[in-house]
């Protein structure tokens, strides 16, 4: 069976490449990436590396020959990747690929989440294609966290417009752990699954887990939206970014990133892991 990963050299792709590589032959796995200098390392494992960009439909095509089962990353061009997941399937969907496994978003059809309706839409076209599909919702990466460590270590404090809000998150390791026993496994065609965290922490617990990493106290402090953006225009982020980052916080308030479900430890078969441990891994 060939597994094609696209986004193959990003953190996501690279960790369920490794675990694939723990199951599968190398020439099974086949990584589609846009820049092959990027993949170098896993062309010298013996992976097959084909290169297309995801707006370069001929190469898409190209690239998904002879793929059975292919692990769509979602794009990291925010704005243009509905457009992207849809050349990316339409080229699966021509090749015969007889399964896409779509990283989507939590509850990516029914939240009010910035980020959701472009992997609303991917969700949409994916299960309108007729292509056999497993969905699975990452919630958040607990590495989105370590520039927090950054910020404690100047500041001795974190702040966010989060309010009360908690993160169900898990690390990366953990959803490409999920991915690959989606992919090898069996009884996962037509799935959605929401994956996240055992656990759904809040800021004050992410502020005692700094704490505890940098070994002095850290404190949390709630602000508004409206203080965060000028706080963060104060750092040096554009309106624009500064907008974006407390709409997020906004939803984390609102709950969005909060829904705790077993599904991705019950297919990982361990706990996931929890955010000290996770945020220690990620600073290295
Ligand atoms: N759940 C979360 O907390 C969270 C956080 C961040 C992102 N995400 C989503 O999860 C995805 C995977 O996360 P990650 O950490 O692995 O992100 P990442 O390291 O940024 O990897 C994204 C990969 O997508 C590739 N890519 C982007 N645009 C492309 C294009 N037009 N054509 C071909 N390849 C393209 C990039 O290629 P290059 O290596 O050539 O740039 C990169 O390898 C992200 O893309 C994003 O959709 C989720």
């Amino acid at each position: 069976m060939k597994i094609g990963v696209t986004g193959a050299a990003g953190h996501l792709g690279r960790l369920a490449i490794d675990g694939l590589l723990a199951k599968l032959p190398a020439e099974d796995i086949i990584a589609i990436v846009r820049n092959p200098a990027k993949a170098a390392d896993l062309a010298a494992r013996g992976v097959v590396v084909r290169v297309a960009a995801y707006d370069d439909t001929p190469a898409l095509d190209a690239a998904l020959a002879g793929v059975d089962t292919l692990l769509l990353i979602s794009s990291s061009e925010v704005g243009r990747r509905a457009q992207q997941h849809r050349n990316i399937i339409d080229a699966a969907k021509a090749a015969g690929v007889r399964r896409i496994v779509y990283t989507s978003t939590p509850q990516a059809t029914t939240t009010a989440l910035i980020l959701a309706p472009e992997h609303k839409a991917t969700e949409e076209y994916l299960v309108a294609s007729g292509v056999p599909y497993t969905i699975v919702r990452n919630n958040w990466y607990t590495e989105n966290y370590v520039q927090e460590v950054e910020t404690a270590r100047k500041t001795g404090a974190i702040v966010t417009a989060a309010g009360e809000g908690r993160v169900a998150s898990a690390t990366r390791a953990d959803y490409a752990a999920g991915a690959v026993a989606v992919l090898l496994g069996e009884g996962h065609e037509n799935k959605v699954y929401e994956f996240s965290g055992d656990y759904a922490w809040n800021f004050h617990e992410l502020a005692a887990a700094i704490s505890e990493i940098i070994g002095r106290p850290v404190t949390y402090r709630a602000v508004d939206a409206a203080a965060l953006i000028e706080l963060l225009k104060g750092a040096g982020l554009s309106a624009d970014t500064a907008g974006f980052v407390a709409t997020l916080d906004g939803n984390i308030a609102d709950g969005l990133l909060g829904l705790v479900s077993p599904d991705l430890s019950r297919l990982i078969g361990r706990p996931t892991t929890p955010l000290l441990e996770g945020l220690r891994a990620a600073l290295g």
